[in-house]
């Protein structure tokens, strides 16, 4: 053992696993003055130490910029030097290295194990676009709460999620991980994230931090282009880029991820702005901002910090205050205080953030407390868990077009063609994010729907659009002249009385570093889809897509149109029962589907031009295509049901409504069809004019309910000040008098409208 001095070898006790109550009783009772306590025992080195994430090498999500180098983190590891690890996961290996960390270290503090949990661990939910199209906050809740369980009982404590970053830009890969082009919604399901990973006790066995990532503005890249540049004005920084972030902080989250993007000519890692002004200052965030991997390193190559040394400075000082993979921080650091350029108390401060969340996680209780071998066998993959993504995965379905009443599909007598190498894919549905789910581990649409086995069923792949096979590390080849397998798939179409094309993007094609400019059915599969029309019209079409895409033609001609996302383990059991009807689909875009990438960035709640209309004359001097329409395929907020739902009676309690006042707005819903049904009643809010122009439509409240057959329900939402407040340009939260208009109904372009006025007293 070594020779440790008694002021050390108390907190040793004190922070060991067996130390004993009084100990701990005798030492101060707050977070604060423990985290204090420790700190003045820390070498400057050691501080660095825990503003360092090392990556544990099996699991590589970007570039290493040394390779081979394990021994070097070990040593460091030893030496009390690394004070976070990522992508170390499983029982045994958590154990490993916390062992390391607490026996042969100095001061024993444990390591903080994160880890990208983002829609699952084993048990893979759906992609977070896909949950988003629920608009089910509790399912959405849950589904964190299961993911959070199951990566707990494999040793994780840390998820870097919910990934909050708003964005209007299908081209982009990351959409898919995100809830959609719409602040509110993605504020709610922000907020319910966070809930769901970390529970009401963070310190419970089953829970753990979350992350709010990426801070900010990322999600606004320049052409949809991963990494690439930002810019954005303040209005869109306050009302749109930030509100997620602060209903996540509400939610108590407790670290923040900078982005890999510069903000207006700042990298986000670097800005003060950003990381002090607004969000420790402002918002008085406690918690602890990491870097994103190897992003403080990157502001060189951007053009902000001339060398590692500088990088290193600029970060901390701007509150950065864990280094992923830069490996510049254990580097340069000690030598930048000791120089002056970067304050002791800048150290201690982000030391101070990182030691609490790991106290709050009760890691210094008990730093074994997620490596019990015993709990993850029992809870890897447990049925409940099973059960909530499947609920979650009906929930997330999105119902596009259903003519000719083709859905839902008749449980026997009838002939089915099932076509398509995705009906067949158990890998694809688990999305690029899938954590540790086994590969091809997904109930396929095929497997799902022979769990129906009323009807005779053909499978047929028609096209193999993939050359190889889809992987996380290298780009997959797409089949652009293989038509082989077209003459199989329009025989099966032609005896079919239904044919059920399952047609997309493989489950890398979305994604990190995934932007594409081509949004349509990648490689052969469109030509396949309208091969096979020609011979049997009567085609489902069931899209499994990681973005929006663009299927103009197929909404022209195809009857029945689902949006089957990348759902999950249980994928093919959701969309199975939703063809039957056993799940009445009930989901709604959380991003609109462009009808062609020329119009990207296209979204609801955009701000008018001064030329908003069509003048009636043949001038064109208004703002528009000559090519396209500037509409939308399918706005935000849309989606249908099997049954359809009649809105009327409109009615606000009054007309006005002056400070501390509100405004109770009322609609009566009727389910018209003859099943019962779900729907999303949404409420928006137009500002007519303002001294910062407001969009033209608000999502500013929605309840879901669920209504049989033939049944009327009246639901009525407040307005008050929250509902017609914005920031202004300096960020400050503002509400104006003025006229406004409030719509209900069930999308974007809910069509009953009322005015009311927000009056000066
Ligand atoms: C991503 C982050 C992720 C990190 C760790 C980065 O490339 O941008 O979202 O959490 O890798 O895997």
């Amino acid at each position: 053992m070594k020779n440790f001095g008694p002021a050390i070898l108390l907190v040793i006790l004190y922070i060991g696993s067996a130390h004993s109550q009084s100990i701990k009783s005798s030492l101060n009772p707050t977070f604060d003055s423990k985290v204090d306590s420790i700190l003045r025992l820390m070498t400057l080195d050691e501080k660095v130490g825990q503003m360092n994430q090392y990556n544990g090498f099996w699991e590589v999500t970007g570039p290493v910029p040394k390779e081979g180098d394990a021994a070097v983190k070990y040593e460091q590891l030893r030496k009390g030097l690394v004070g976070s690890m990522l992508n170390v996961t499983g029982v045994e290996n958590v154990r490993a290295v916390q062992k390391i960390a607490v026996e042969d270290t100095r001061l024993g503090i444990p390591l903080i194990i994160g880890y990208d949990v983002v829609h699952g661990y084993k048990t893979i939910s759906p992609i977070p676009l896909a949950e988003a199209a629920s608009w089910d906050l509790e399912a959405i809740r849950k589904s964190a709460e299961v993911a959070a369980e199951e990566a707990a009982a494999a040793g994780i404590n840390w998820t870097f999620a919910p990934m909050v970053d708003i964005s209007r830009d299908a081209r982009w890969g990351r959409v898919m991980e995100g809830a959609g082009e719409d602040p509110f919604l993605g504020s709610r399901i922000a907020y319910a994230r966070v809930k769901g990973f970390q529970g009401d006790d963070l310190k419970a066995v089953n829970t753990i931090a979350a992350t709010a990532k990426h801070f900010a503005g990322y999600g606004f890249s320049e052409s949809g282009r991963d990494y690439n540049t930002v810019d954005v004005g303040t209005s869109t920084l306050y009302n749109d880029i930030l509100p997620p972030f602060e209903a996540a902080l509400e939610a108590d989250v407790k670290t923040f991820m900078n982005s890999f993007n510069l903000l207006n000519g700042i990298p986000a890692t670097g800005s003060s702005f950003l990381q002090r002004e607004i969000l420790k200052e402002k918002w008085a965030f406690k918690g602890f901002m990491v870097s994103d991997w190897g992003s403080i390193g990157e502001m060189i190559p951007h053009g902000f910090a001339k060398d590692g040394m500088q990088a290193a400075e600029l970060a901390a000082n701007a509150g950065s205050d864990m280094d992923m993979e830069s490996r510049l921080y254990v580097e340069h650091l000690t030598a930048l205080v000791q120089s002056g350029k970067v304050k002791e108390s800048v150290i201690d401060d982000a030391v101070r953030r990182i030691l609490t969340v790991k106290y709050e996680l009760g890691l210094f209780d008990d730093p074994y407390k997620y490596c019990d071998e015993d709990r993850e066998k029992a809870v890897t993959g447990r049925q409940d868990f099973q059960d909530a993504v499947l609920d979650m995965a009906k929930k997330s379905v999105v119902l596009l077009k259903n003519e000719k009443q083709l859905l839902p599909l008749r449980k026997s007598g009838m002939k089915i063609a099932l076509i398509g190498q995705l009906a067949g894919d158990k890998d694809s549905p688990l999305g690029s994010w899938r954590a540790l789910g086994e590969p091809n581990s997904a109930v396929s649409v095929l497997e799902g729907m022979n769990a129906f086995p009323g009807n005779s069923l053909e499978y047929v792949e028609g096209v193999k659009f993939t050359e190889g096979t889809p992987g996380f590390a290298f780009e997959t080849k797409i089949n652009t002249t293989d038509r082989s397998g077209f003459e199989a798939a329009k025989n099966a179409a032609r005896n079919a009385d239904v044919v059920v094309m399952v047609l997309g993007e493989h489950g890398f094609q979305s994604g990190e570093g995934r932007s594409r400019t081509e949004l349509g059915l990648p490689g052969l599969q469109q030509e396949l889809l309208e091969e096979v029309y020609k011979v049997n019209p009567n085609i489902v079409l069931v899209l499994m897509n990681g973005r929006p895409l663009i299927i103009d033609w197929a909404v022209e001609k195809i009857p029945g149109i689902l949006v089957g996302w990348h759902l999950g383990t249980q994928s093919g059991n959701a969309l199975a029962q939703v063809l039957y009807g056993d799940y009445n689909p009930s989901g709604k875009l959380p991003m609109s589907f462009p009808k062609n990438v020329g119009q990207i960035p296209v979204y609801y709640n955009y701000k008018a031009t001064g030329r908003p209309t069509n003048p009636g004359s043949d001038l064109v001097f208004w703002s528009h295509y000559m090519d396209s329409p500037n509409e939308p395929m399918y706005p935000f907020g849309y989606g249908l049901s099997y049954t359809s739902f009649e809105y009327s009676n409109l009615k606000l309690s009054s007309d006005g409504f002056a400070k501390d006042g509100s405004i109770t707005v009322s609609i009566d819903l009727k389910n018209k069809g003859s099943v019962t049904g779900i729907e999303t009643v949404q409420l928006y809010i137009r500002d007519l004019f303002a001294s910062v122009v407001r969009p033209v439509r608000e999502l500013k409240d929605f309840q879901q309910v669920e209504l049989k057959a033939g049944e009327s329900k009246t639901l009525s939402f407040q307005i008050t000040e929250k509902s017609i407040g914005f920031y202004n340009n300096d960020g400050k939260w503002i509400v104006e008098h003025g006229d406004f208009k409030v719509f209900v109904g069930g999308s974007s372009q809910a069509s009953l409208e009322k005015d009311f006025k927000f009056l000066e007293k």
